[in-house]
């Protein structure tokens, strides 16, 4: 039986209806958005309780019995791999009396066992107690609440809706560009928690756009064509150019038999993006000067296979290179408080200091990060200020950010620019 809901959601659903309506398109967020406790409540409930969130990567549980742990929506979601080597879900929350099972964020077992009174699950989750006679209850009906879960090429998404929203296309377009690089043959070199004040469409929405790349991110911008491309937007005459470097970087990659692709989200209307793009000339690998900072991952025989760039709504996005890959995991924890997890990947086999150095193998994402939590948390005092006002998204350099809210506001409120038209 569902839960009631409770007095106070009413109002809030209201209250969320209400700020909709002030939504412009092709602008930010009103500020409520980014900083009302009513609002975040609204998010959980219909974007991160629903769609599929980015739990972590499979190569973190090679072994049946491994597992982790994270926070979905403020659930605790158990991922673990299962006696047959197939990743399950579930939620980490006894059938007896409601105990948390798993305690930290990883471990090893052959069965999960309730540190309150003992009650034992094997990996598929069914009790092993026999509880009938006891406890008057079937023990087929005491399994671990299950979670739905995806494995796509190495990166697990696991939605706690009952129905979740399709995957199927995102999950065949990422299983099939990003297999070359061997995620499951990968291993964490480095993982770092940030905790960036700011709401996490702030955070989402700066990844979406290299506008602010020139003025904040001189590192970045010297190993990819970003702020290239949008120059070119601003200038037709250097078009050409791009789109003759595009399709150099294309036919290598398809010499090499690899997907190539730039698309954006915008373009195809989806909520995820999977696209090859070429590195600078000169750069074989997203490091400062260009050159490898770890041995060959997955398939590759050489270095300069571009970077494959994965943006998954709500909370993921991956660079992908040929000798290492940097993650972004975002859970949202407050209004104005985001915990991003940054994961560098490389190579199980990968030595450290033989075959790569944290020294430079870091830098080019950490400091990238360190600006752009900085710039979100600026951002997020700004909207926070009674006379914010949303002003205009460029139509050339910001559409993936307006893109982005559309999709938000789709999945939270159903709404479509033909319906705002119809209003
Ligand atoms: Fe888990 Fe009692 S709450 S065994
Ligand atoms: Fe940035």
């Amino acid at each position: 039986m569902p839960t009631p809901m409770s007095p106070s959601a009413t109002a809030r659903d209201a209250y969320f209806d209400a700020l909709v309506r002030e939504y412009q398109p092709n602008r930010p967020l009103p500020g409520a958005f980014y900083t009302s406790a009513d609002v975040f409540a609204v998010d959980v409930e219909r974007i991160f309780r629903r769609w599929w969130m980015f739990a972590g990567h499979a190569c973190a549980i090679p072994k049946p019995g491994d597992w982790f742990t994270c926070t979905i929506a403020g659930d605790s979601i158990i991922v673990l791999r299962d006696q047959h080597g197939d990743i399950r879900a579930f939620f980490n929350t006894c059938r007896h009396r409601g105990s948390r099972i798993c305690g930290t964020e990883t471990g090893h077992a052959t069965h999960l066992v309730c540190p309150y009174h003992r009650w034992t699950y094997d990996l598929s989750g069914r009790l092993m107690a026999n509880t009938a006679a006891e406890f008057g209850v079937d023990p087929a009906g005491l399994s671990l609440h299950p979670a739905h879960v995806r494995n796509a090429a190495g990166l697990i998404f696991v939605s706690l809706a009952e129905q979740p929203p399709s995957f199927d296309e995102a999950f065949a377009t990422i299983s099939r560009k990003l297999a070359p690089h061997g995620m499951e043959r990968a291993k964490a070199a480095h993982i770092v928690e940030y905790r960036v004040k700011a709401n996490w469409k702030i955070v989402f929405e700066n990844n979406r756009e290299c506008y602010h790349c020139p003025a904040n991110h001189k590192e970045y911008i010297r190993s990819t064509y970003d702020v290239a491309r949008d120059e070119a937007r601003l200038d037709p005459r250097r078009q050409a150019e791009i789109e003759a470097i595009t399709e150099r970087a294309n036919a290598r990659f398809r010499a090499l038999g690899l997907d190539e692709g730039d698309v954006s989200s915008n373009m195809t209307g989806a909520f995820y993006r999977c696209h090859r793009t070429p590195l600078m000339e000169g750069f074989v690998t997203q490091s400062l000067d260009g050159k490898p900072v770890s041995s060959l991952m997955g398939d590759f025989k050489q270095h300069d296979v571009g970077t494959l760039r994965i943006t998954v709504f709500p909370n993921f996005w991956q660079h992908s290179n040929s000798d290492h890959a940097v993650a972004a995991r975002l859970t949202p924890l407050a209004p104005d408080l985001t915990l991003v997890r940054g994961i560098w990947l490389v190579d199980k086999d990968a030595v450290e200091g033989k075959d790569y150095t944290l020294e430079t193998l870091l830098p080019l994402w950490s400091t990238t990060n360190e600006q752009d939590w900085t710039i979100c948390e600026n951002q997020q005092l700004g909207v926070s200020s009674s006379r914010y006002r949303p002003g205009p998204y460029s139509k050339l350099r910001e559409p993936n950010v307006a893109h982005f809210l559309e999709w938000y506001l789709r999945e939270t409120a159903g709404w479509t620019p033909a319906s705002r038209a119809a209003e």
